[in-house]
């Protein structure tokens, strides 16, 4: 079987190493890729918004199966436009994808199969938004862009000036572009944050082993918001029952609430939750693996990556085994460009690649990188994902600094704590 991965970051780098761990697979096709997939997979040249490329490649190659990494193509409806060419893809199509490309859609949807979310309202007028805020009692608001805007367009705010200086960033002067023309205010809620990502057929729901992002910048989540710092699975705080409320309150009422406004729900469902005093409740839904969720998370995975995906496009997930995992931690920590995430620059040179990818259970994984002659470059804020696995998560922590410690370019960074919190957890 030939494979086609759509993206460039650290999770497709994860996607196409482990589906080219299976028997069954000849070839995986990365596009575009980055400095890691050319090592692993092959590369193509092919941006991941270019859909009628895509699929003169698909058809070209005679890929058997395409698998999209990241929200932007998925959202822009890739799914739908192999489909319609025949072409079998993982991943939900345009009216699905939509729980991730406007908040205020996946607000609607949570509020009909009475998901438990942040209480929440919805504007397309900055007087009106405005207003809302300094009508409320408290001030401890979150207001996010409707839209896309990679994973930047959330700000959660302290009080009443910051919220309206948020809305005034998002709707007049348009920081996220036609993203921020409508805005979401909710209520700010405070407890652990996990991510519980599920693999769905369009009836059967197949959640993977939980994990626990570091969204903010800096050690003790300190510093601004970022697309993910590091992440680690299994996770202390997400014990079965917890899990069991998530399947049962969350992922299945949204699947079958989209069901019955016509929307069939394939690929990956990814609840971004908060464990809140009253119980889990969602942040947001994201259509795709979370990164670097996906590194940890895969690093574990025994199963047949291949085996999983194709029986999702096939609807025969209910007759899937249960899924094998490794038992033991992984935990991936991300290096970072000086700057990131805000301005950075790229092209630094990245050394040690090789020494540490040669230490046992241990795997770096690009995000940022391109080869530039002799060179693996930076070429992204967030650049590698260095993830390994042991014994306990303190081991497996261990493992993965000693990894980031062979590693060198001008200007890089991590933080230093990543999986400390499974550690400070106490049930
Ligand atoms: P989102 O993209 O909606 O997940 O938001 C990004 C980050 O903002 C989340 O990972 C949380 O850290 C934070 N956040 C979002 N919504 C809320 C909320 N209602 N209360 C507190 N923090 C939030
Ligand atoms: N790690 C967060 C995300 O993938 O959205």
């Amino acid at each position: 079987m030939q494979v086609l991965v759509i993206g460039q970051g650290g999770r497709e780098h994860a996607l196409a190493w482990k589906l080219s761990q299976s028997p069954k697979v000849t070839r995986v096709f990365c596009a575009p890729g980055n400095a890691g997939t050319a090592r692993d997979v092959t590369n193509v040249d092919i941006n991941p918004t270019d859909v009628q490329r895509l699929i003169k490649f698909a058809r070209t190659e005679r890929i058997d199966l395409t698998v999209v990494g990241p929200e932007a193509p998925l959202v822009a409806g890739v799914v739908d436009a192999f489909e319609d060419a025949g072409l079998r893809v993982f991943g939900p199509n345009k009216a699905a994808a939509q729980l991730e490309g406007s908040k205020a859609f996946a607000k609607q949807i949570m509020k009909l199969a009475k998901v438990p979310t942040a209480e929440f309202q919805t504007f397309t007028d900055v007087d009106d938004a405005v207003r809302h805020i300094e009508e409320r009692s408290i001030g401890k608001l979150v207001v996010k862009a409707d839209g896309l805007a990679s994973g930047k367009g959330v700000y959660v705010c302290d009080d009443r000036d910051e919220a309206i200086a948020a809305v005034r960033r998002i709707m007049v002067d348009k920081e996220f572009g036609k993203a921020g023309a409508q805005v979401v205010i909710e209520e700010r809620l405070s407890g652990q944050e996990l991510s519980v990502l599920a693999i769905v057929d369009g009836r059967m729901i197949v959640p993977l082993e939980a994990a626990q992002d570091h969204k903010a910048a800096y050690d003790g989540d300190q510093g601004p918001n970022t697309g993910g710092m590091g992440a680690y699975s299994p996770t202390p705080i997400a014990p079965p029952e917890v899990m069991d409320d998530v399947v049962q309150k969350v992922l299945i009422p949204i699947v079958h609430t989209l069901r019955r406004q016509g929307i069939e729900y394939r690929g990956v469902l990814y609840a971004g939750l908060m464990l809140t005093a009253q119980g889990p409740k969602v942040l947001e839904f994201n259509v795709r693996l979370g990164d670097p969720e996906t590194q940890p998370v895969l690093m574990r995975l025994k199963t047949d990556l291949f085996d999983l995906l194709w029986a999702a496009t096939e609807g025969t997930l209910r007759e899937f085994p249960a899924l094998e995992w490794d038992p033991r931690p992984a935990i991936c920590v991300v290096m970072a460009s000086e700057g990131y995430p805000g301005e950075y620059a790229k092209g630094h040179a990245i050394r040690g690649l090789d020494d540490a990818d040669k230490l046992p259970d241990t795997k770096v994984f690009h995000a940022g990188t391109v080869q530039l002659g002799d060179n693996v470059v930076t070429d992204g804020g967030r650049v590698l994902g260095v993830t390994a696995i042991g014994n306990d998560v303190a081991d497996a922590k261990r493992r993965a600094y000693e990894a980031v410690k062979c590693i060198r370019w001008n200007g890089a960074w991590c933080r230093k704590d990543i999986s400390d919190k499974a550690r400070a957890y106490v049930s």
